[in-house]
């Protein structure tokens, strides 16, 4: 062991605990090809038996949630070789997840856009009740003409899309309270099944939405679902600042998640809220094995036809040329001197020093260094010491992870990551709490907040 880990690993007797949530996509995983891995069942795509014994892994690593991202609509891009990226339908397949566990939250994108507030209200609240308290709303605005085009539209300009969403959050969460805690009575002896003075319309509309209200569903045993937040410019901050618990993060270094994550914390504090309400939670993408060399060999099975392409991005990357005749050796001396890493790619400083490491042009690609979130090639050791790294930096509260195949990546990732950081004190060691709001640590809710409503976005009629 060196100095340097055993540094991390003698530093973390701390109370404060990370969270782990787990991205659930098509169900085969989150690399290209992991439909064709040995062992994936090829139809795993419209099963949702495979959804649930994911989760189940999942749940078995005591993670907090799991995270189902949509469009709304799947691209459909490349549907020749590679599987669409989503659920078939993320509420369908929470619902089937719900009755097959008991602790897990079950987080699912809905989109403020091309949804109605009263569809999504009813919706995410059923599951929250039918779940015993476990749902999560993650309320996105949409981005993407393939995705308006699904409704006949085109993307509203991002002016609209946040001036809808604050509206859409707020009527939702007013909906949701519109049922109060004590209304629903069901005394079979007296005959009262609901105290109807306390169902009451919430007759609101603002610019873009409204409703009448009220919702006819009881709370459940968190009162209502989490909003979670996903995206990362200044409209994104507000939004989330103002309204989220949790938000879904995309960074690739301490520096910038640290920067994302104060960013959010200040929108919180601006609107009276207590920056340590909303947790900000980057991404992880994980193919864990004995050794490096042993991972590496699984990426390269997993991600090998599409080295051409990323051949051609990594030359962008670096800024140098680089012959996809020669994967199977590293990059010369002459063209690591002349390398300049691109200031327009985040990833770029990375994806330079793996390749000064020494690294065949092969084995830098199957590193990752393309992929949407930083990556872990390796033991789970390296997993567990990024995520201290960055939780003891202040650079993240928690982890989504997307494991590479689902069908043992999921496990691996329980296996061989989860009790190393359970040993450092960094992770629980079992769920203390049954709701989602429990496992957060979010302030109890019922309704709308006070602290963040606002009359003249969405007015009482
Ligand atoms: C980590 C992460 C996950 C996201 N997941 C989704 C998703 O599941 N569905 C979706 O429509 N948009 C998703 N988005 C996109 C955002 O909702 C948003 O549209 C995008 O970041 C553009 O931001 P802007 O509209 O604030 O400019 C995600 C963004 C990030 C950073």
């Amino acid at each position: 062991m060196d100095l340097s880990q055993e540094k991390i690993e003698n530093s973390t007797k701390v109370d404060k605990k990370m969270l782990i949530g787990l991205h659930l996509g098509n169900g085969y995983g989150s690399q290209p090809g992991a439909w064709r891995m040995p062992g994936v069942d090829p139809t795993s795509y419209t099963s949702f038996d495979a959804r649930v014994k994911q989760a189940q892994s999942a749940e078995r690593g005591k993670f907090q949630f799991i995270f189902l991202p949509d469009g709304p609509g799947a691209m459909l891009a490349d549907i020749e070789n590679e599987a669409p990226s989503f659920n078939l339908d993320v509420m369908l397949t929470l619902a089937a997840v719900a009755r097959e566990t008991k602790r897990i939250g079950l987080v699912a994108t809905g989109s403020t856009t091309f949804n109605e507030p009263y569809n999504l209200a009813r919706q995410f609240k059923a599951l929250d009740v039918m779940s015993h308290g476990r749902a999560g709303w993650n309320a996105v605005t949409s981005s993407g003409e393939a995705v308006a085009a699904n409704y006949g539209r085109t993307i509203p300009s991002s002016e609209e899309r946040y001036g809808r969403a604050h509206e859409v959050i707020q009527l939702i969460q007013a909906l949701w309270g519109s049922w109060e805690k004590d209304a629903w009575v069901h005394d079979q002896e007296s005959g009262q099944f609901a105290k109807s003075e306390q169902i009451l319309p919430i007759n609101l509309k603002g610019k873009y939405v409204g409703s009448r209200g009220p919702l006819y569903i009881p709370p459940s045993e968190q009162g209502q679902p989490i909003i979670f937040h996903a995206g990362g410019s200044p409209n994104a901050h507000e939004l989330a600042g103002r309204f989220a618990n949790a938000v879904i993060g995309a960074a690739f270094t301490i520096e910038d998640a640290r920067a994302q994550r104060n960013a959010f914390r200040e929108a919180a504090e601006r609107y009276g809220r207590n920056p340590d309400e909303i947790k900000y939670i980057p991404g992880l993408m994980t193919t864990i094995a004995k050794d490096r060399r042993t991972a590496l060999d699984r990426r390269i099975q997993l991600t090998e036809h599409l080295f051409p392409q990323r051949v051609a991005y990594l030359q962008q990357m670096l800024g140098v040329r680089l012959d996809i005749n020669r994967l199977n050796e590293p990059l010369s001396k002459e063209q690591l001197e002349a390398a300049r890493p691109s200031p327009f790619d985040p990833r770029s400083r990375h994806a330079l020093k793996i390749a000064k490491e020494g690294w065949r042009l092969r084995d830098v690609l199957a590193h990752g260094v393309i992929d949407y979130h930083p990556v872990i090639v390796g033991p789970g050791m390296e997993a567990a010491n990024h995520m201290q790294a960055w939780f003891e930096a202040g650079a993240a509260d928690g982890f989504w992870i997307s494991a590479d195949v689902n069908a043992d990546g999921i496990d691996a990732f329980v296996d061989e990551v989860v009790p190393i950081l359970q040993e450092r004190g960094l992770f629980h060691q079992d769920y203390a709490g049954k709701t989602l709001r429990e496992h957060l640590g979010a302030p109890e809710q019922y309704g709308i907040d006070p602290r963040v409503s606002s009359p003249s976005k969405v007015s009482v009629v």
